[in-house]
């Protein structure tokens, strides 16, 4: 199996323009595909309005989320090299990615993960030009407590392999693949301290092309939204026995933090 992170992430840019990323939902009542046939995928689950209000679509064609009011956390693999960069514009407060009621705001500078070279290290922080207020940010795992469990994805991505970009947010449910499952998955391509997976074994539920980026979450125990990943890569999309893999947000968190606090907050 080929690692897709490069190729995807430079599809997901080649693509940007139009709408945003989403998740690939099967139907679970589907006839079952023949054992070469991609599976049957159907559109996810929309998002309510308000449902993950840190919820960020970026204008390369990947999700992130709102980690401070100037920053946005993504992947590595949306974003060039660490420096100045007015090119990328932020859409926030929306399930709906043409409502009028849309806050869009211009990047300023971009900050991505000492030492990214396409495999592991899959973070960036985009620093907005305005700060946004009126939203709540979304908090990241700072231990691995959270690393596991059932989690919530959601972008505006594919809702199925090579399918187009969404304009409602999806989300979707996963539950957590442990390192040593995932990488019998993946043939060992799986960096344990760096990677998180999730999703069934069947496939069927997943994110996709243009949810790279944004994040990975679940309840932590006082029941507010934690953050434990941020879409990254897989063999496809939703595919048997090929979960989706994330960036595993915990043990990045003080890496994150200092380069936040060095981009001013
Ligand atoms: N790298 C992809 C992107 O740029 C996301 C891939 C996620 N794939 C998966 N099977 N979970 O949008």
């Amino acid at each position: 199996m080929v690692r897709w992170r490069t190729l995807v992430g430079r599809l997901a840019a080649a693509l940007v323009a139009v709408t945003a990323g989403s998740l690939v939902v099967a139907a679970p009542a589907a006839a079952k595909p023949g054992p070469d046939v991609t599976p049957y995928v159907v559109g996810g689950t929309l998002a309510a309005q308000g449902e993950f209000p840190f919820m960020v679509r970026l204008s390369m064609g990947c999700g992130g989320s709102l980690y401070s009011p100037r920053l946005v956390l993504t992947a590595a693999h949306c974003v060039g090299r660490t420096g100045t960069n007015t090119s990328i514009t932020a859409t926030l407060g929306v399930v709906d990615l043409q409502s009028s009621s849309r806050i869009q705001v211009r990047s300023n500078y971009v900050y991505r993960a000492p030492g990214y070279n396409g495999n592991g290290k899959d973070w960036a922080l985009i620093r907005l030009a305005t700060p946004v207020t009126t939203l709540p940010t979304l908090k990241i795992a700072t231990s691995t407590a959270y690393d596991n469990g059932t989690f919530t994805v959601a972008g505006w991505g594919a809702t199925r392999e090579g399918g187009a970009q969404q304009r409602y947010l999806r989300k979707a449910t996963v539950p957590f693949v442990s390192d040593s499952t995932c990488n019998s998955y993946y043939g060992g391509q799986i960096i344990a301290s760096e990677e998180i997976c999730a999703g069934y074994a069947s496939g069927g539920i997943d994110t996709c092309q243009g949810d790279s980026g944004g994040p990975m979450f679940r309840r932590d125990a006082s029941n507010a939204w934690i953050q434990v990943g941020i879409v990254s890569w897989g063999n496809g999309c939703a595919r048997p026995s090929y979960p989706g893999v994330y960036t595993q947000v915990s043990t990045f968190a003080p890496a994150i933090a200092s380069a936040a606090a060095s981009l001013g907050g």
